[in-house]
């Protein structure tokens, strides 16, 4: 039988947002089938690195055997993107032109892989990414009273069955398996939710709070910024709305330079904006592509691009108009962006 393969998502798109170019350095933050990367490394050819990270050690298993052909010029490492920083100073892989988050799950993970992540195929309730975490989607189920098991299915799930859903947990415990956890979902809710399957939310609110999706997403987000050189560009490609709000207000908060709250007479943050944003709106996949991977429907992408503050911008560009090099050439402004972005992307 021929293995489940994983379709990239928005692949074009994402080529374009990061601005790839060859002798790039770049970090895959969720590596799953190597989609994404492949595609990176090829247009950052030649000279181009990829950091790959992956906290499935199927994924970066698969991963590796496809980009062998790129050998020396990836580094893959199973772990937790919520140490991204640690991973990059331990690798020495910074700072970098580009970071990448596709986030979620590949299809190798849906399409049954025996960890429970999909209602589609019975399986023991895991959905650990990392088998060797410890909680897993059963111990949730299994020992959470009615009420946190009703307030995370609301939270993570945003599903308004919420408090049915939880008593019949209880009611029925143990729970063990995807499908008897799918049966008695549908059981509670019936027919009366026709677009998707009535366990979807309640299979979503499982994996975040067994993953911690949310906690690490927010904190390896600001970890992201840190390692971008000048106009290094953040791409983030999420599948649901608690994720997508996550990213936008990120951004938004990034690109700004004051962050205090409306009405406040003068700045007291000292909030200095490190990101712009390249494109203020989501971009989400053609009908087209949508067609051939309909798995593809709810992705929505957001890139943005790493800034300087000002009085950094002003203290490199004076330094570097001092240079003895600078005053005999005469160099302008866009000499200096360019001696600019080589200060901040030097190898
Ligand atoms: C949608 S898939 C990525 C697919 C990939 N872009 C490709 O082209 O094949 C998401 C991947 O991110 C991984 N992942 C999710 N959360 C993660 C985290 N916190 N740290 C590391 N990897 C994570 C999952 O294991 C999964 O393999």
């Amino acid at each position: 039988m021929l293995a489940p393969v994983h379709i990239p998502v928005l692949v074009e798109e994402t080529i374009g947002a990061l601005a790839v170019q060859p002798g790039g350095r770049y970090i895959d933050c969720t590596l799953g089938g190597g989609g994404h990367a492949a595609a990176i490394l090829e247009r950052s050819s030649p000279g181009g690195q990829l950091l790959g990270i992956d906290a499935d050690p199927e994924a970066i298993k698969i991963a590796r055997s496809r980009l062998e052909a790129y050998g020396g010029s990836t580094l893959l490492i199973n772990e937790n993107f919520v140490n991204l920083q640690a991973i990059c100073y331990k690798y020495d892989f910074l700072p970098v032109h580009g970071i990448l988050f596709d986030l979620g799950l590949s299809s190798l993970q849906l399409n049954g892989n025996g960890r429970g992540f999909s209602f589609q195929h019975d399986a023991p309730l895991d959905m650990r990414l990392n088998p060797n975490q410890e909680l897993t989607a059963a111990d949730i189920v299994n020992t959470y009273s009615e009420v946190d098991l009703a307030r995370l299915i609301k939270t993570y799930g945003e599903e308004g069955y919420n408090r049915r859903i939880a008593r019949r947990i209880v009611q029925e415990r143990p729970v063990k398996t995807t499908l008897q956890l799918a049966r008695m979902i549908k059981q509670v809710i019936g027919s009366r939710r026709r677009r998707i399957h009535p366990a979807t939310k309640t299979f979503q609110a499982l994996r975040i709070v067994v993953n911690q999706e949310l906690e690490h997403l927010e904190s390896a987000l600001k970890q992201a910024v840190s390692l971008l050189g000048f106009e290094g560009r953040l791409v983030v490609i999420s599948y649901h709305s608690l994720e997508d709000r996550i990213v936008k207000q990120f951004m938004q908060r990034e690109a700004k330079d004051c962050i205090c709250p409306p009405g406040t007479p003068t700045c007291v943050c000292e909030h200095t904006a490190s990101l712009r944003l390249v494109k203020r709106r989501v971009i989400t996949p053609s009908l087209a592509e949508v067609q051939i991977n309909p798995r593809s429907h709810s992705a929505r992408l957001r890139v943005a691009e790493r800034i300087i503050a000002q009085d950094e911008h002003y203290k490199i560009v004076e330094r570097l108009c001092s240079t003895a090099e600078v005053k005999a050439n005469g160099w302008r402004r866009p000499i200096l962006l360019e001696k600019l972005r080589e200060v901040f992307l030097a190898a």
